[in-house]
């Protein structure tokens, strides 16, 4: 038991959960179950487990399928200024050990997101909504900004500085550290709500790039977005992926991913949620360990469209079991 964190003993149900874990000098059975709360930019999440972008269509889709107040939140797919009919097939390859995407962006534009999707997303008990925001160019993304800014029952944004498989935006931003920082600081002036960026693990340091986003006033970070990556068919001799170069994400890129939160969590103090190749809840409380105050979900779901409500039923069940009172003391609870 190497939890740093809380138990919740035979103290009064009044005595506050902070006390009792001063209080409390060996651990001892839950009598209540984990709180699984986790606040992310002011933001309490039911649970530490989210729905990656690009991965959970626009929520509406996994509603009879997730029970959508379980999870901590979904991210909604990249959502860019006009729609956008992504890249030519083919666009996914599974490999040995995670999968190849090369989509390009494939969504229906902010307008029609905020007129057909945020009704119905409305009304789902417990749904919260952080969407996901692309731009080719600064504008571009200042403008989905202002769009979702005039939509009710959206909870934060997490700006897109990370996709591989545009040819201009996307990771061209997350790989130049001055670039993102323009990025940042216009779109954080633009926001009504709290703004996440999502990282590139395609840098030498993501910690540097990390750094210049909070500095340039982000609320919270996402990492990582997929590795840029390709396969060929052998027998054709031809790329297998259309767009040629793709994204990798899945089990393979998990340690990386891994070491690139810890890394991010001693260079800032904003927020963390960690992604890459989560399929249990050991996976999550890794990443938690390492500093995320969150996770995101993403290829798992393709695998098993219950996946990330599985996972946060199994965190819950892990944190039970390893007698942690709360999932947020697991944050940066790494012990070196
Ligand atoms: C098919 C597919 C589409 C994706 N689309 C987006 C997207 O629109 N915006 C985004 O920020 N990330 C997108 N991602 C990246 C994921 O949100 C996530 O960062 C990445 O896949 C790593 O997590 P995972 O290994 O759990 O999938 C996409 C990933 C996949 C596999």
């Amino acid at each position: 038991m190497t939890n740093k964190g809380s138990y919740n003993l035979s103290m009064s149900s009044t005595t506050p959960k902070t006390e009792a874990a001063a209080t409390t000098p060996t651990p001892l059975k839950l009598r209540t179950g984990p709180d699984m709360r986790v606040t992310v930019a002011g933001v309490e999440l039911a649970s530490p487990v989210i729905a990656a972008s690009g991965t959970f269509g626009y929520g509406v889709e996994f509603e009879e399928i997730v029970t959508i107040a379980k999870i901590g939140a979904f991210v909604t797919k990249g959502l860019s200024r006009e729609p956008m009919a992504g890249n030519p097939t083919p666009r996914i390859v599974e490999t040995s050990s995670g999968m190849l995407n090369a989509i390009g962006l494939q969504n229906m534009g902010v307008k029609a997101f905020v007129a057909e999707k945020m009704p119905r997303l409305r009304q789902i008990p417990g749904a919260v909504v952080i969407a996901n925001v692309f731009g080719f160019t600064i504008d571009d993304c200042l403008e989905v900004i202002r769009v979702l800014n005039d939509a009710p029952g959206i909870a934060m944004y997490e700006l897109n500085a990370s996709c591989p498989n545009t040819s201009h935006g996307g990771m061209v931003f997350g790989t130049d550290q001055h670039l993102l920082a323009e990025l940042v600081s216009k779109c954080e002036r633009a926001s009504l709500r709290p703004l996440i960026v999502k990282l590139s693990p395609n840098v030498t340091s993501i910690a540097k790039m990390a750094k210049s986003a909070e500095d340039a006033g982000a609320s919270g970070l996402s990492l990582v977005n997929t590795f840029l990556s390709m396969a060929i068919d052998v027998e054709t001799r031809r790329p297998r992926i259309a767009n040629v170069t793709a994204g990798l994400s899945g089990p393979a890129i998990k340690p990386i991913a891994v070491r690139m939160v810890y890394e991010v969590a001693n260079a800032v103090k904003i927020p963390i949620l960690g992604m890459g190749g989560i399929l249990r809840a050991e996976d999550a409380v890794e990443f938690m360990l390492a500093g995320a105050t969150a996770v995101q979900v993403g290829t798992a779901s393709y695998a098993d469209p219950r996946a990330v409500e599985n996972i946060a039923n199994g965190l819950r069940r892990w944190c039970a079991t390893h007698e942690v009172a709360q999932a947020s003391s697991l944050t940066r609870g790494l012990q070196l």
